[in-house]
């Protein structure tokens, strides 16, 4: 049994907390400055908390950060502060250079850091998430963490590696999900919805249909894929090619933040009246 503090229970948090759980450990969150959505969530899961992050970095000889990725190293930060010592894991959407740059600063307080990146939905159930791990110590934490319902794989490349997979994957999901929302609220603005509607039934079938479900999926999610689209323009800067398209994506996110977590998600409709307000 592994002590671990999962940070932040948030939608995917919540999931990996509970999975490691089942796989046979003792997980904790950290409650100091988090919402009621997140105690909501913890609850229901039935995890224990600790009060702040010196009792969560105490209790741990694991700590896990899932958190939005603008505040990724920030929140490295503050782990560094209570002189933690442990492994500590980072399993967010960020860059190579990010994923690096926490990596350098858990590894100078003395950590071990581990890089790690997260594909799928909650992993609720078995076989609907990859947790995948790079670095040093990969393949035994991978091994350690393996049982529940979250698939966790260790890959070669060190630090950096499991986090530029994410970028590549997220890269396509949400891009092309930008740029399919976009331009379908351009074409809407021009008075040729219908017409392309038509032209994507004979030509690229499969459009219609994931209009609703992409509206639905990224609204209330947008306001933190606007980070995760930075990081991953920046990931492409950062091997010499051009970031521009995930700019892109990043502006139309940002063009949807105001349904930050709404429920029931927003539909076409409303989506493509926000695009079109622009910023
Ligand atoms: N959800 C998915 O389907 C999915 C899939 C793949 C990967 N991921 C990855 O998982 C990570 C988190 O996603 P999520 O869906 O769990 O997000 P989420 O539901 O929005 O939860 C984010 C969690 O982080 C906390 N948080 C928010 N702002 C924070 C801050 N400034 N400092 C520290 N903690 C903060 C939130 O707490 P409060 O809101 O209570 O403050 C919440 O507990 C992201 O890096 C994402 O890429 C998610």
């Amino acid at each position: 049994m592994t002590a671990i503090t999962v940070l932040h229970p948030g939608a995917m948090g919540v999931s990996v907390a509970s999975s490691f759980r089942t796989a046979g450990h003792d997980v904790r969150w950290v409650a100091d400055g988090r919402s009621g959505a997140t105690f909501a969530r913890a609850a229901a899961a039935g995890l224990q908390s600790v009060t702040d992050l010196a009792a969560g970095c105490e209790h741990a000889e694991l700590v896990i950060s899932v958190c939005p990725p603008t505040v990724a190293i920030d929140v490295a930060r503050a782990v560094t502060a209570t002189g933690f010592a442990g492994t500590y894991l980072d399993a967010n959407a960020i860059s190579p250079v990010t994923a690096g740059e926490v990596a350098a600063l858990l590894a100078a307080s003395g950590a071990t850091p581990v890089d790690g990146s997260i594909i799928g939905m909650p992993a609720h159930q078995a076989d609907t998430t990859r947790l995948y791990l790079s670095g040093p110590v990969a393949a035994g934490l991978a091994a350690d963490l393996s049982g529940g319902p979250l698939s966790v794989i260790a890959i070669d490349g060190g630090i950096g590696a499991a986090s530029a997979l994410k970028m590549a994957y997220a890269g396509w999901t949400k891009g092309s999900s930008a740029l399919l929302l976009a331009l379908f609220a351009y074409a809407a603005e021009m008075g040729v919805d219908g017409p392309l509607l038509a032209e994507w039934a004979r030509s690229q079938p499969q459009l219609p249909d994931q209009l609703e479900g992409r509206a639905a999926g990224v609204g209330p999610k947008a306001w933190r894929f606007v980070g995760e689209m930075e990081e991953i323009a920046s990931a492409l800067r950062g091997v010499g090619m051009t970031g521009g398209f995930h700019d892109g994506a990043a502006a139309t996110y940002a063009a949807l933040a105001s349904f930050k977590d709404a429920s029931p998600p927003p539909d076409l409709a409303a989506v493509v009246e926000a695009l079109r307000a622009g910023d």
